[in-house]
């Protein structure tokens, strides 16, 4: 049974003050979760952020990673420099990167083999969006997310991965998906896994994104494909977070 994780993405919120405040706060209280905790903090709070994590049980996260392992790409951070940080997780493919960056199924796939290269785990994010949900295309537009950066990965590759089901319409908006809703995109999302490397169906943790609360947490956590959250707004309060990573049963 995978012990349940729970992932903070911090987005471009925080600061010196607030990330020690923040981290405080969990590792005071950090035991009394029912799962893995980890925080993807923004890359230039990673210094700052990985020393107050040593030896918390907390685990150091970035939100990207370049799909070059070093040379002249401006502004951008490549997995060996996060591996430099401590990082164990790297988000790829969050849908605000695929849409504000324009990034594509197989350079998200590039972004996770350097991430795995380099020995961190890359959260691999799809899902859809409203206009897609309600014209009943779901299930076309996850399979064929996950169908592109499957296709450039080896099945060995597919292990050591975490793929998060965020669906676009839930992020930000409280409108969270229904335990059921989410349950189908996970086990589908378990199905093609399972498909590409029979391990991966075991080993590799699904996590549910998009609105994760703690008035909401228990009954998705429930579901026996959501292995965990990828939480955004709530991992900014330590209260909320935490009470999250105690919502399991
Ligand atoms: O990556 C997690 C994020 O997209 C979910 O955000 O604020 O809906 O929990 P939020």
């Amino acid at each position: 049974m995978r012990r349940k994780l729970f992932v903070g993405n911090w987005k471009m919120h925080g600061s010196l003050v607030a990330n020690g405040s923040l981290l405080r706060d969990l590792k005071a209280a950090a035991w009394e979760a029912q799962g893995d905790l980890a925080v993807c903090v923004p890359a230039c709070y990673l210094a700052q952020c990985s020393e107050i994590l040593i030896r918390s049980g907390i685990a150091l996260g970035a939100q990207d990673v370049s799909s070059h392992t070093t040379g002249a790409y401006t502004g951008e951070v490549s997995a060996r420099m996060l591996q430099d940080f401590g990082c164990k997780y790297v988000i790829v493919g969050h849908s605000e990167r695929r849409e504000y960056h324009g990034e594509t199924d197989e350079e998200i796939a590039h972004k996770a083999q350097r991430a795995m290269a380099a020995g961190l785990t890359p959260i691999v994010c799809v899902g859809e969006t409203l206009a897609e949900r309600e014209a009943g295309r779901t299930r076309e537009v996850i399979n064929m997310q996950m169908d592109a950066f499957l296709s450039v990965l080896e099945p060995e590759e597919t292990n050591d991965l975490i793929v998060a089901y965020e669906p676009i319409w839930a992020i930000g908006t409280g409108m969270t998906a229904t335990p059921e809703m989410a349950q189908e995109v996970h086990a589908m999302l378990r199905e093609k896994l399972v498909e590409k490397s029979a391990e991966a169906g075991e080993l590799v943790h699904i996590l549910y994104g998009g609105s994760m609360r703690p008035k909401n947490a228990r009954e998705l956590l429930q579901m026996p494909d959501i292995d965990g959250g990828l939480i955004g707004g709530a991992s900014l309060i330590a209260a909320d977070f935490l009470a999250i990573a105690k919502s399991v049963l």
